[in-house]
């Protein structure tokens, strides 16, 4: 019965987030795309998570270029060759939903376009390695191979998580790590895996408001999540079509 509904809370996620997909153009403001994920996710039942989430101000993350997560929404009007992360979870009935992707705003340039190709294959890279029998270790260092092999940088202080009837639930997930180590996969559990690479270095800052979360060396950051059933046999993305 969890499993149907955190399943229904996934699909409304990813709608809503197909939704806003239409208005990523140059000119809106971040803060335009938030009301609008707002008001549909009331529309279709749900309740926006992160809003009010440990004081969180907004109902979705908006994280361009150098932002890695966590960017509040606010007057800033996208612009050509912009890259933006959005960020959103939902709550239906209950149960709870994890979704990022990182979009082009119209003609980007040929890094910023691989770093986005690299960011969402390492995120089913790492799926691939979920199956029972699995552990977590094993997603990790997936993710990790693979954003070695393309000189990425790891974002190692936020990681994934467990979710369901919260929306960050154990165990961490993070996106480097040794094979065959941390907690057993097992059918039944659902986690949010979600790797943040950069184009430079790995180090990132805390900024003044205490959520934007940027990088160092202000090169572009990219973050790809879904949130994933463990199943008898292997996986099911939960916010797929
Ligand atoms: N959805 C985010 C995640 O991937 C949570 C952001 S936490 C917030 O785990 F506080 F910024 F909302
Ligand atoms: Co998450």
């Amino acid at each position: 019965r969890e499993i149907e509904l955190i399943t229904i809370s996934c699909s409304k996620a990813l709608e809503t987030l197909e939704y806003l997909e239409e208005f990523i153009k140059p000119g809106i403001t971040t803060k335009k795309l938030d009301t609008l994920a707002e008001s549909y996710i009331t529309k279709i039942g749900c309740i926006p998570a992160l809003k009010n989430y440990e004081g969180y101000p907004a109902t979705i993350c908006a994280s361009v270029n150098d932002t890695v997560v966590h960017g509040i929404p606010n007057n800033y009007k996208l612009k050509e060759g912009d890259i933006i992360s959005i960020d959103l979870s939902v709550s239906y009935k209950g149960y709870y939903s994890d979704i990022a992707k990182t979009y082009p705003v119209g003609n980007i340039s040929n890094d910023k376009k691989e770093l986005l190709r690299r960011t969402e294959e390492s995120l089913y890279l790492g799926i691939e390695q979920v199956k029972p029998g699995n552990r977590i270790g094993d997603i990790s260092n997936a993710i990790e191979n693979y954003a070695k092999k393309h000189n990425l940088g790891i974002v190692r202080e936020l990681v994934g998580h467990g979710v369901g009837i919260k929306i960050h639930e154990d165990p961490n997930i993070p996106n480097y790590g040794e094979k065959g180590t941390g907690p057993l996969l097992k059918p039944g559990m659902i986690i949010a895996i979600e790797p943040m690479l950069n184009l430079g270095k790995e180090d990132i800052y805390l900024s003044d408001d205490d959520w934007t979360i940027k990088t160092m060396d202000e090169l572009p950051s990219a973050h790809f999540e879904h949130t994933v059933l463990v199943t008898d046999i292997g996986y099911k993305i939960l916010t797929k079509r």
